[in-house]
């Protein structure tokens, strides 16, 4: 980081000087308490501007996973539900931010039963009774990223099933809750291990939450089985996902090579995923996308 003086502009364009803006933002960040912390960079600091436009991303990604919501149901095939995210996102001037992500094919992730994420829509997959399935919708709207997901258990499902799918929204809710200015992204996985556990189940360790808004994946990454006070100190501006994967059995995934993206729960044990987009305030939080 350069130094900046106290009579300089301020980084955040703001065009007011330094001293007048953000110099005791930075300055509590310069607080021994933080010693060993990472502490995020200024980029990761979004203004209103940048947060408004983020917002409107965030009103086509939850709309499309309304328009899934209204829709999905027994005999639904995953292409279907790809073929409804994509047309929505396009004809509200968006974009679907999976869509050729990497190489990925399709528009947006279908995770069913023992797929922890990153399941592949495919016309060949049709939804029945006693599913559970995560869809998981990204967005791109005037370069702004929003990234949200949900479960819908399919016609009559087990209660052992709804019971993971009820817990997992609980865990993620858990580590929204953990939000707080000043405090650290491990408490939010802290909070989210510790209700999955209480509760019989196990937390995927392999792939977490993370920055959003300007990128699609970003610092930091938020981790769902750290410890509290630990890691990255959580900043007014700072916007990323909690994304818990809780499976029924084992924590340990493996990665399907013949597709390149489905993760798998390696016991074939159900696994489910909520996903929220969260903004940290100087009074707490905000929910983004959800
Ligand atoms: N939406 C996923 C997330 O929550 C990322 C999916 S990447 C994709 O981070 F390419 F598989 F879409
Ligand atoms: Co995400």
């Amino acid at each position: 980081m350069t130094k900046i003086g106290r009579n300089d502009p301020c980084w955040c364009g703001s065009g007011k000087k330094y001293k007048k803006c953000h110099a005791a933002f930075d300055a509590k960040l310069m607080d021994p308490a933080f010693n060993g912390h990472p502490v995020p960079d200024h980029r990761l600091i979004l203004s209103a501007e940048q947060i408004e436009k983020i917002k409107a991303s965030a009103a086509v990604n939850k709309g499309a996973l309304d328009y899934v919501a209204e829709r999905i149901g027994v005999g639904t095939t995953t292409q279907e539900i790809d073929d409804w995210v994509h047309e929505y996102t396009v004809s509200h001037g968006a974009i679907p931010a999976p869509l050729n992500y990497e190489g990925y094919p399709k528009s947006v992730c279908t995770s069913i039963d023992e797929v922890v994420c990153h399941g592949i829509p495919s016309s060949d997959r049709v939804l029945k009774e006693g599913e559970i399935v995560n869809v998981d919708c990204s967005t791109i709207l005037d370069g702004y990223y929003s990234d949200s997901s949900r479960m819908f258990c399919i016609g009559v499902v087990s209660p052992e099933k709804k019971r993971l799918v009820e817990v997992t929204r609980e865990a993620m809710y858990k580590g929204l809750e953990a939000v707080k200015p000043y405090g650290f992204v491990g408490d939010i996985g802290a909070a989210v291990k510790a209700h999955a556990e209480a509760n019989g189940y196990s937390v995927v360790r392999e792939l977490g939450g993370h920055g959003v808004g300007l990128e699609f994946h970003d610092d930091p990454f938020v981790s769902h089985v750290a410890d509290a006070g630990e890691g990255m100190v959580l900043v007014p501006g700072m916007m990323f996902t909690i994304e818990p994967m809780i499976n029924m059995g084992e924590a340990d995934v493996w990665f399907d090579d013949s597709d390149g993206w489905t993760v798998r729960t390696v016991d074939g044990q159900p696994s489910a995923q909520w996903e929220i987009q969260v903004l940290v305030t100087t009074e707490g939080y905000e929910v983004i996308s959800d």
